[in-house]
């Protein structure tokens, strides 16, 4: 039997090149050897986006296609929407009896979030509770694997916490714990030299980019202000061309000359730019002609079916969940 791989993204705006290199092309890789499930976790994403809705729900088709382009494949992977399993749900209030408040409130990632979103009408309960839906997400499917960014550790260790408390109080060993698999590289810059690239900066190249919004973007990107000339030596930390260069060029070691040759003068940044061009132009031409392929109809058949399998799945653990708390009155 293979292992189970969970993993899942906020349906929040259009994949970017970001996503691939910090988690889809990973997930591409995994789902030839495990049993992969990747949710669209809309409900999560409500948590923060409650009062827009249609902001979740336009995005979901987007990432469902996203995810079909680079080549996650549907035979292999069960892609879900989230708030189409209500078990999902029923586990998370189970869990949050198993959660004290104070709990909740340290976790680094959602403290981080919360100043950022700066909720002025104080926390919704659902935001700072979302690390105990996650904790659901991952362990009604028994996951084994969670490929993850780093700001995810926090969830993987308060989901441990749960399945350990849950599985002494109902003296039970249906659920499991998990690990997280952390991605080798990390975050991907913003195209303006910022710390990460991101929708609301909107300084990402997307999946779903045309060819001449990627060939914009690239010609946009901060690189060093003070290499005007073309004989002048350049820099490469911080430099935006050649952190790209890193993450998507094939040959480690032509790049390895191209970064000695901008340090020591003589290499335009007109010339770097065109290199990256071509390595991007390649690496997402064939995304876009397979997302040619899938109809809006063939999408939802695929996210449809994708359901259908992760709630049967998930059916199974709840069976064993309700039964541990002696919540089986009919059977
Ligand atoms: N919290 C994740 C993010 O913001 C999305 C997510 C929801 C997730 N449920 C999950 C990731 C379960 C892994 C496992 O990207």
């Amino acid at each position: 039997m293979k292992s189970i791989i969970l993993t899942g993204d906020r349906p929040s705006g259009r994949l970017h090149l970001g996503h691939y290199v910090g988690s889809l092309e990973n997930r591409v890789l995994l789902q030839n050897d495990y049993e992969q499930y990747v949710m669209i976790a809309d409900v999560q994403a409500l948590t923060d986006n409650f009062e827009n809705p249609q902001k979740i729900t336009e995005s979901v088709y987007d990432i469902a296609l996203d995810y079909l382009s680079v080549g996650i494949d549907p035979e292999k992977t069960s892609i879900f929407i989230q708030s189409q399993i209500p078990e999902i749900t029923e586990l998370t209030i189970y869990y949050m009896n198993l959660v004290n408040l104070g709990r909740l409130e340290r976790n680094p990632t959602v403290k981080n979030e919360i100043k950022q979103k700066g909720f002025n009408e104080g926390i919704p309960a659902g935001f700072l509770c979302y690390p105990i839906s996650q904790a659901a997400d991952i362990t009604i499917f028994q996951a084994e694997y969670v490929p993850v960014g780093e700001d995810q550790v926090p969830m993987i260790e308060q989901t441990n916490e749960i399945v350990r408390r849950f599985n002494r109080i109902y003296q039970t060993e249906c659920l499991k714990e998990c690990k997280a698999i952390l991605s080798k590289t990390g975050r991907l810059v913003g195209i303006d030299g910022k710390a990460k690239a991101s929708k609301s900066l909107g300084n990402a190249i997307y999946l779903s980019d045309s060819p001449e919004e990627i060939k914009r973007k690239v010609f946009q990107m901060y690189t060093d202000p003070e290499h005007i000339h073309v004989q002048d030596p350049g820099k490469v930390e911080g430099n935006v061309v050649f952190s790209y260069l890193d993450a998507f060029h094939q040959d480690k070691e032509e790049v390895e000359e191209l970064k000695a040759q901008y340090r020591k003068g003589g290499l335009g940044d007109v010339t770097i730019k065109k290199i990256l061009l071509k390595t991007l132009t390649e690496l997402t031409t064939p995304f876009r002609e397979k997302r040619e392929l899938f109809s809006k109809k063939d999408v939802q058949d695929i996210l449809f079916s994708g359901t259908q399998k992760a709630r049967e799945k998930a059916n199974v653990t709840m069976e064993l969940v309700r039964k541990s708390i002696g919540f089986s009155y009919f059977s």
